[in-house]
């Protein structure tokens, strides 16, 4: 393009003759310069040459909790040659972290047990199933080699399903046709608003055309004559798709009325992926996002976590820490540390042993863990590619699940594997309650609705979470009444020798990043602390 091409050989010259300071600042001026991007704090991970010639070592370190931020503290530490050691409950890295696969078991607080038994190939990502571009979890999967794929957090062709709204009588609506409906009759409303001049005190003439201009292109509505209509475009979608020849197409229409997509509701479903820990492109590891936790444990050593041990008590000593566990044998152990860093949920801390303090007990309970619900469903055919369009994307639903998720893997096999609920708070509860079979057949009721019977008939397997009801985790997450108050503050800072660490003890709580820049402030403060002594 003749205009572009000219403009950098303008900027080519004025860089040539003025040095890049020059060039920088004219691109400001221009505005082209880069666009500013946020970045997690500065981190330096400790390194094995800050001990040399200061005649101090790496320290014991203890790590209470192969989750995330139990295995980032001992990854991090490590790579300065700290001697760690991870206890964990369980008989796996991740904890929240966790792809369930045919085969895998779950053992839930009540003592009811669940194997999956999905196909080879097949999986769900119980746990975290999604990772935004600015997260420092990508930063990990570089530094591990862990390869990445899209996750499709949002897909026009799936549905957002309303049925409690007489206005679309139950139907699921694309979000294509919501957002062409929604987008076409507000256009419609401030269009007409501005023309008709009730918006003159905000407005100049000049900035009254500009903002229909943008109005006409942004809904599709019609001009100024035809009373800057709504009346439904190819963007709601074609009930016979435009092909050869002559067929043209037949655009899905014609739409409800103005008042019957405001009544639906489904406009209020869009904010959801203005979301800045939401927004595409998303990511997700290739085959399962428990590729992270085991890359992790490879690149720590694997000697260096103990699986089924199960801590029963800390204790802050004046030289470093004790901590107390039980092996899966059924022994108990003490083991002694420098320090120890207590990487587990808080309401499961505070039932330790400890002689933190009273204050330390209240705060860990301080944190309300949160109950969150998912459902696998594994399908013989992938029919909502096949029958439906739908590669990938989230189904929205005001049904109890929540929503429907549809795999971003595997396109085309044989066979699929949704995500049949994942709700939160009295929905998480109400499924929880049940048992399992009762789950699937609750979610599958329900699916049955938006995706017809073969949403029943073309099961296969399923497997269900209700993280509030699994040992050694229970909740999705905590949340803080405040986390500018004495309880979150006084958890941040390390009691004695021991420090906590967790996604939450950040403001990135449900997320893997909070759990990673919990882990390195610790890290830090540790090496410092070591450092300095
Ligand atoms: N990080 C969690 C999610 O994306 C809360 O759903």
């Amino acid at each position: 393009m003749v205009v572009g091409a000219s403009r950098r050989d303008f900027l080519r010259s004025v860089g040539i003759s003025g040095g890049a300071g020059v060039l920088y600042s004219t691109m400001g001026a221009l505005g082209l310069a880069p666009v500013p991007d946020a970045r997690a704090e500065a981190y330096r991970p400790p390194q094995r040459s800050d001990f040399t010639l200061t005649g101090r070592t790496g320290k014991k370190v203890v790590i209470l909790g192969a989750g995330i931020a139990g295995l980032a503290t001992a990854y991090e530490l490590g790579k300065a040659g700290y001697d760690c050691q991870i206890l964990e409950a369980k008989d796996r890295p991740g904890g929240r972290n966790w792809t369930v696969r045919g085969g895998t078991t779950l053992t839930d607080l009540d003592g009811r047990t669940q194997t999956a038994s999905f196909s080879r190939g097949q999986y769900m990502n119980a746990g975290p199933a999604r990772l935004p571009q600015s997260h420092v979890t990508l930063e990990y999967c570089r530094e591990l080699d862990v390869p990445l794929e899209v996750f499709t957090n949002q897909n026009a062709n799936a549905y957002i399903h309303h049925e409690n709204s007489p206005a679309l009588a139950g139907r699921p609506v694309r979000w294509r046709t919501a957002k062409a409906d929604v987008y076409g009759y507000v256009s419609e409303l401030l269009a007409k608003a501005t023309d008709q001049g009730a918006l003159d005190a905000e407005l100049t003439g000049e900035d009254k055309e500009r903002l229909l201009a943008f109005l006409q292109n942004f809904g599709a509505i019609q001009g100024r004559a035809d009373g800057w209509a709504y009346t439904g475009t190819d963007r709601r979608g074609y009930s016979v798709e435009p092909g050869a020849a002559f067929e043209e197409g037949t655009v899905l229409g014609p739409p409800p009325s103005m008042s019957d997509v405001i009544a639906s509701g489904i406009g209020q479903r869009f904010s959801f992926e203005f979301g800045y820990d939401q927004a595409m492109l998303m990511f997700q590891p290739v085959g399962g996002m428990d590729a992270i936790p085991y890359a992790l444990a490879e690149a720590i050593g694997r000697r260096k976590i103990t699986y089924g041990a199960e801590v029963t008590a800390v204790t802050n000593l004046d030289d470093g820490a004790e901590v107390t566990w039980r092996s899966s044998s059924g022994r108990t152990r003490t083991e002694h540390a420098d320090f120890v860093v207590a990487a587990m949920p808080p309401m499961v801390l505070a039932r330790l042993n400890h002689n933190l303090g009273s204050d330390v007990t209240a705060a860990l309970r301080y944190a309300a863990p949160q109950a969150v619900g998912k459902i696998g469903l594994e399908y013989r055919s992938r029919w909502w590619e096949k029958d439906e369009h739908i590669y990938g994307g989230i189904t929205s639903t005001d049904t109890d699940l929540s929503t429907v998720w549809y795999p971003s893997y595997g396109y085309h096999g044989r066979r699929g594997t949704l995500i049949g609920y994942y709700n939160f708070g009295a929905n998480a509860t109400a499924y929880s309650d049940l048992l399992h079979a009762q789950r699937v057949e609750r979610a599958i009721s329900r699916g049955v609705r938006i995706h017809g019977e073969k949403y029943r008939s073309e099961l296969a397997a399923s497997f269900s979470v209700a993280w509030h009801r699994t040992p050694y985790i229970e909740a999705g997450w905590v949340g803080w009444p405040s986390q500018s108050g004495p309880e979150y503050r006084l958890l941040n800072q390390p009691a004695g020798h021991v420090y906590f660490a967790g996604d939450w003890l950040s403001h990135v709580i449900a997320w893997q990043h909070g759990a990673f820049t919990s882990a390195r402030k610790v890290v830090t403060e540790i090496h410092e602390r070591v450092m300095a002594a």
